[in-house]
C-alpha cells in the first residue's frame, strides 16, 4: 500500500506560493484561496488529503476545519484516502459512456488487476471513475494529474500504461509551480 503521509507544514517555497495565492483575494476573503491551496496540499501529500493536512490548510486560511472538509469531500479531484503514485481517472458520464468508456475502464482494471477505487499492491496505480471532465468532444477521456488523454482506445491505454510503468509515473505534481 502507498505510504501514508500527513503534511502539516509546507516548506518555505510552498508557503511563499500559498501566501501569494491568498493575497490575490481581498482582506478577510482568504477562504477564496481554498481550492488552489487544497490542490497544492494534495500534491505535497502524495496525492491525498489527510485530516491533519486539511486542518493545516484550515489554519493557513484562518477558517474552520469543517469548511475545508466540506469542499474536499465534494470534489472528486480530491482524494481522502491514500492513492497510488499514478491516479488514472476514467470519465463515466454520458458522452464518454456512449463512446466506450466502460470498455476502457474494464481494460485498465484487467491490465492492473484492480477495480475502480483500488490501488495496485505495489502502490504504483490507482483507478478512479469520475464525472464529466469537460472534454466530451473527444470522448472517451481520461485524466492523469494535469494531463488529459482524449479519444482513448484500448491500444492507446496499453501504450500509456507501458510508458507510465517505464517512467514510474507520478501524477501528483503541484499545478501552481
Ligand atoms: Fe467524458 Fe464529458 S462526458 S468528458
Amino acid at each position: 500500500m502507498p505510504e501514508k503521509l500527513n503534511i502539516t507544514e509546507f516548506n518555505r517555497e510552498t508557503l511563499d506560493l500559498v501566501n501569494k495565492i491568498i493575497k490575490r483575494y481581498p482582506e478577510g476573503r482568504q477562504k477564496s484561496a481554498l481550492l488552489p491551496v487544497l490542490h497544492i496540499a494534495q500534491a505535497e501529500n502524495q496525492g491525498w488529503l489527510s485530516s491533519e493536512t486539511m486542518d493545516y490548510v484550515a489554519s493557513l486560511l484562518d477558517i474552520k476545519p469543517i469548511e475545508v472538509y466540506e469542499v474536499a469531500s465534494f470534489y472528486s479531484m480530491f482524494n481522502l484516502q491514500p492513492v497510488g503514485n499514478c491516479v488514472i481517472e476514467v470519465c463515466q458520464t454520458g458522452p464518454c459512456w456512449l463512446k466506450g468508456s466502460e470498455e476502457i475502464l474494464a481494460h485498465f482494471e484487467n491490465r492492473l488487476r484492480i477495480k475502480a477505487g483500488e490501488t495496485t499492491a505495489d502502490g504504483k496505480f490507482t483507478i478512479k471513475t469520475v464525472e464529466c471532465l469537460a472534454a466530451c468532444g473527444n470522448a472517451p477521456v481520461i485524466q492523469v494529474g494535469i494531463e488529459y488523454h482524449e479519444n482513448i482506445t484500448t491500444l492507446k491505454a496499453d501504450d500509456l500504461l507501458e510508458k507510465w510503468q517505464a517512467e514510474n509515473k507520478n501524477s501528483h505534481t503541484n499545478p501552481y509551480l
